[in-house]
Formats: C-alpha cells, structure tokens, sequence
C-alpha cells in the first residue's frame, strides 16, 4: 500500500442490501461484500421495511469484517469512514450511519456521508475488468439514472455536482419493471425476471405507449405504460386468452429502453457532451445497455456503464462517491443523521 493511497472504508445500508466495501483512491475495489436480503422480502411481494431494518442490524458487523479481511487491511489503514445517509428507508439508513459514526469515531477518522444516488453515478468510476481500454471516465458527462426509486437524467459537471435535466413525473423505471413482473407472476425483484423473460420474447409483438411529457423533453413518464399493460393483461383474462409473458416482457421492455435511449442520446447532443453513462439497478439490463451501445456509437457519443454487480446496491459505489468528496474536504460530524428524503446535490 502506497502511503499516499486514500483508502475508504465505504457502507451502505439504503434499502435492502447491506454492504460494505474498500475502495483504493476512488477507483479500484478491494473488496466489495454484500449481504442480500432478497430472499427474505420475495415472500411479501418487496422490501418490508421493519425486517430490512432488523436484518442491517444482524448483518453489519460481518459483512463490515469481511470486507476488511478480503482487502487485507485493517482500520488503521483506513483513510476515512464513507457512508450513505440518505435517500433511501430512514430505519435502514440509520443502521449504517450509526455504524459508521461509531467506526470512524473509535479508529479516529474522518466522516464523509455520502448521497445515494451520488453513489450510483460514481459507480462509473471503478475500474472494469482489463478488456476495457478507455481511459478512466471523468466529468463532465451525461448520466442517466435508472433505479427502483429515481429515474433521472443529469449532467454530471464535476465531481459530486449536478444539473438535473429530466426526472420521471410518476414511477421510476425499475418501479415500472417490478409491477410488472409483479401482474405477470414473474415475483421480486422483477427487473432482472422481466430482462430474462424477454431474452425469448418478441419486442414487437405488443404495441404499448410511448409516453412523452408535454413540454419536457427530457422527463419520463411510466405509469401510463404500466396501466397499458394491466389493461392488456385484465382484456386477455376476460377473453380468456392466453398471455405470452415473454412477448409481454419484451414488449413492455422494449417501450421503457426506447424512452430512456431517446431522451439521453438527445440530451447528451444538445447538451454538447460527448460521454454519456447509465447508472442504477436497471443500467443492469441487457436490453438497455445493447440500445445504449448501438444509439451513442451511431451518435458519436462515448457509452460508460459499470459492471452489473455495481449497478444494484453496493458499497463500492459508495466508497467512490466517498473518496472525491473527501478529496473536495466534505465531512460529516457526529451528529449525521439519516435524512430518508435527501436532494440530490444537497448537505
Ligand atoms: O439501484 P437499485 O439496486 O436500488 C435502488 O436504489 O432503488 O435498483 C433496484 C431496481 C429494482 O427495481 C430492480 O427490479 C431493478 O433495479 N433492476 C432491473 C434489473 N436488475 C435490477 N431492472 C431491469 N433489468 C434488470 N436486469
Ligand atoms: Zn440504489
């Protein structure tokens, strides 16, 4: 370890997953651990916050142990404590935070809460595996963020400082996948069972709604969508016809890439930037990242996306976001608390 190496120790703790991570000047991981809960939640249907909360608590010790380990560091080689602190379930949000509080607090070192979301986009940042040749991508840059909770399209000016350019009006887009498969019987988390279904659907075999949003060019709109495809499925119950989930699927799939596509290709081109990244658990699904890939090279436009482990919840994320807003002298004191609602680009 090089002296001059900023080291965080990262945790995360938002919603489902508890994870905590070590992460090497902002872009190498040293290790990334997470405890998923999942398998507790798919019997209710999604995240029952009560239990999440509880099972954070079993869980973090370990997983915070473990990721040590697996770095072979220890806290005193820790630069500073990096820690969501919002947005996200405010019991299990605080969970991590008072975790960290208490780590930095007894091995001496500093602070840094970090936003969520702000995570996300910093997933960008950490290193792929070696068939990747570009350089390290650095701001400015058009990011599109695509979670269970946010849909947004920003700019992304510096590091940690955004312009928010499109937001949805109703459902966040991995809201929209996890209905869905929720009517279809596909379970939770449907984002990944509706992206599997689809791979043996015909994406153009149901013509579902492209929805626009009068006078924003850059927001989004799903619940139009999803109604559509309630409505598909109540009509063909009470024909008594038979559904193709896959065809289902893939249509329904197809109509949120070519929303979120469009709109951030546009943007990246009007805005005059020429790199453009995804971020979130649904930059994880292959539909989207092949319509990304195929409309930025036809565009002229650089296509940034992190590995799929670093899209869905992580602490990695966090240890990146951690790392540059350490480097800006950002610190939090002891009395950080977890603030469920936070803004994006707020303290
Ligand atoms: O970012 P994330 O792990 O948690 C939030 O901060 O919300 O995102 C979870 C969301 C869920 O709605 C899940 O269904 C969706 O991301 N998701 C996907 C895929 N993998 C996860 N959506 C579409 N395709 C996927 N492959
Ligand atoms: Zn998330």
């Amino acid at each position: 370890m090089e002296s001059r190496d900023i080291l965080i120790l990262a945790i995360e703790s938002s919603c489902d997953e508890t994870a905590a991570a070590v992460v090497r000047n902002g872009r190498e991981v040293l290790s990334n651990v997470i405890a998923s809960q999942i398998v507790l939640h798919t019997q209710f249907g999604g995240v029952v916050p009560e239990i999440a909360s509880r099972k954070h608590i079993e869980k973090i010790n370990q997983v915070i142990t473990s990721a040590l380990a697996k770095a072979q560091v220890s806290l005193d080689d820790i630069t500073a404590v990096g820690v969501t602190y919002g947005p996200g379930l405010v019991g299990a949000l605080l969970v991590g935070v008072a975790e960290a509080k208490a780590i930095a607090y007894g091995a001496q070192k500093p602070l840094v809460g970090v936003h969520h979301i702000e995570g996300h986009v910093a997933a960008n940042f950490l290193k792929k595996d070696s068939l990747d040749h570009r350089p390290d991508l650095e701001p400015p840059f058009v990011c599109l963020i695509v979670s269970g909770g946010h849909t947004h399209l920003v700019v992304v000016k510096d590091y940690g400082a955004f312009e928010i350019i499109g937001r949805t009006r109703d459902d966040a887009a991995g809201e929209a996948f996890d209905k869905v498969a929720r009517a279809v019987g596909l379970g939770y988390p449907g984002g990944p069972k509706v992206d599997q279904a689809a791979r043996k659907g015909n994406p153009h075999a149901i013509e579902f709604p492209r929805a626009k949003v009068e006078g924003s060019p850059y927001d989004f709109s799903f619940s139009g969508l999803k109604s559509a495809v309630l409505n598909y499925i109540n009509h063909a119950k009470m024909a008594g016809d038979k559904i193709s989930v896959p065809d289902l699927a893939a249509s329904f799939q197809n109509a949120v890439v070519e929303a979120l596509v469009s709109r951030a290709v546009q943007a990246a081109k009007e805005y005059g930037y020429d790199k453009l990244a995804i971020a979130g658990g649904v930059a994880s699904n292959s539909a989207l990242r092949a319509a990304m890939a195929k409309a930025c090279q036809e565009n002229g436009v650089e296509f940034y996306y992190p590995e799929p482990i670093f899209c869905t919840d992580n602490a990695a994320m966090i240890g990146a976001a951690a790392y540059y807003e350490y480097k800006k002298g950002t610190r939090h004191g002891w009395d950080l608390n977890a603030v469920p609602d936070l803004k994006l680009g707020e303290r």
